[in-house]
């Protein structure tokens, strides 16, 4: 072996070392992060008092993603199968029955999870969008649980989530976050679904914050699959996804059918979800993207 080729040797050598000691690294700090207990003030809760209603629940249930994450009877669900990554993961039960991992929850766990992100023992979710829901009003959440503990038992399936090393390796180094992370823990949720229409298109349009970014102006999903194309600039900037709908028809027909007016699909969006969404939240929502300020293509 000439000279060269050693050194090149010796530090392909090192680089791999270097490259296992990164993942060692990024497979124990992932780890301890996922375990992490956060000291949260979580509210304590006592559902009792609000007013529930079964029908609100429902449809918050099947419009906000819940159902598409977790089967439409809350039984648990493959979510992703990305054999070219390793992704996979199927959904836990949230149902009161098969050892469902709802099923001791209390109204202050459901507050913890869907507020701060938080799981009973608080430690965080890790694909969970919590962070669309800890705006979520005191009545639609307890719509919402009242719902899903009315849905029968469905029967035992382990969750199973195994993340590929690259995901983790970005979320170990603070390059993704989870929704604990991105939530502000001391900012109070609404009593009330707010009635006007422009407020109501703000609250409706935290369901897309999680994948759009808290300022809406799009960008690569953090933690997200590498095959999934960033999510779309819902403001008014020049090159925004927004200038496609000109008016609340072609919006509501987008929303849907899950295509654009060329026919041309929308990928990784949840229409299975969004399609449910009743006329007066669509318009609420259109209205209020379009009041939105210009800004920057991908800067979340
Ligand atoms: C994008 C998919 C997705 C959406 C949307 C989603 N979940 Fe989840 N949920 C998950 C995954 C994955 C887990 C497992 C924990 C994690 O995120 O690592 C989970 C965990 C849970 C748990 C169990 C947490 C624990 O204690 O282990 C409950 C309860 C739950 N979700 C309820 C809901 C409800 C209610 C909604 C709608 C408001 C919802 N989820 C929306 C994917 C989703
Ligand atoms: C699970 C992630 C996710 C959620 C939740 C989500 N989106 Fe998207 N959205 C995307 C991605 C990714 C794209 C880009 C898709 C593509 O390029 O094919 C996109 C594209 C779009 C577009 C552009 C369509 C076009 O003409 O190209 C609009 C408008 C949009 N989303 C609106 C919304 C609204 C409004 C919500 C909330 C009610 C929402 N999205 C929720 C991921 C999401």
């Amino acid at each position: 072996m000439n000279k060269l080729m050693k050194i090149v040797g010796g530090s392909l050598a090192v680089l791999a070392v270097g490259v296992g000691v990164t993942a060692g690294a990024a497979m124990v700090l992932s780890e301890r992060k996922m375990n992490r207990v956060l000291d949260v003030q979580v509210a304590p809760a006592d559902f009792a008092s609000l007013d529930a209603n079964m029908q609100r629940g429902e449809y918050l249930f099947l419009t906000r993603g819940c159902s598409e994450c977790h089967g439409a009877g809350g039984e648990g669900r493959l979510m992703i199968e990305d054999p070219a990554s390793g992704f996979y993961v199927y959904t836990p039960n949230i149902t009161r029955g098969g050892g469902g991992a709802a099923a001791m929850y209390t109204d202050t766990d459901w507050v913890a999870l869907l507020r701060h992100g938080l799981k009973p023992a608080r430690t965080p979710v890790f694909i969970m969008p919590s962070e669309d829901y800890a705006q979520m009003a005191d009545d639609d959440v307890a719509s919402l649980v009242a719902y899903i503990r009315s849905l029968p038992a469905a029967p035992e399936r382990k969750a199973e989530i195994r993340i590929p090393l690259m995901v983790k390796a970005l979320y170990a180094f603070d390059v993704s976050t989870d929704a604990a992370e991105k939530i502000d823990h001391t900012k109070a949720a609404p009593v009330r679904v707010p009635e006007d229409s422009h407020s109501q298109g703000a609250y409706v349009a935290k369901t897309c914050t999680g994948c759009h970014g808290e300022g809406l102006a799009g960008g690569k999903i953090p933690g997200s699959p590498p095959t999934w194309p960033a999510a779309a600039n819902l403001t008014s900037a020049a090159d925004g996804a927004m200038n496609r709908y000109a008016s609340v028809e072609q919006f509501r027909e987008m929303m849907r059918t899950g295509k654009r007016a060329d026919g041309t699909p929308i990928a990784v969006m949840p229409f299975e979800s969004l399609r449910l969404m009743s006329d007066a939240e669509l318009d609420a929502l259109f209205g209020f993207l379009k009041t939105l300020q210009p800004k920057a293509s991908g800067s979340r």
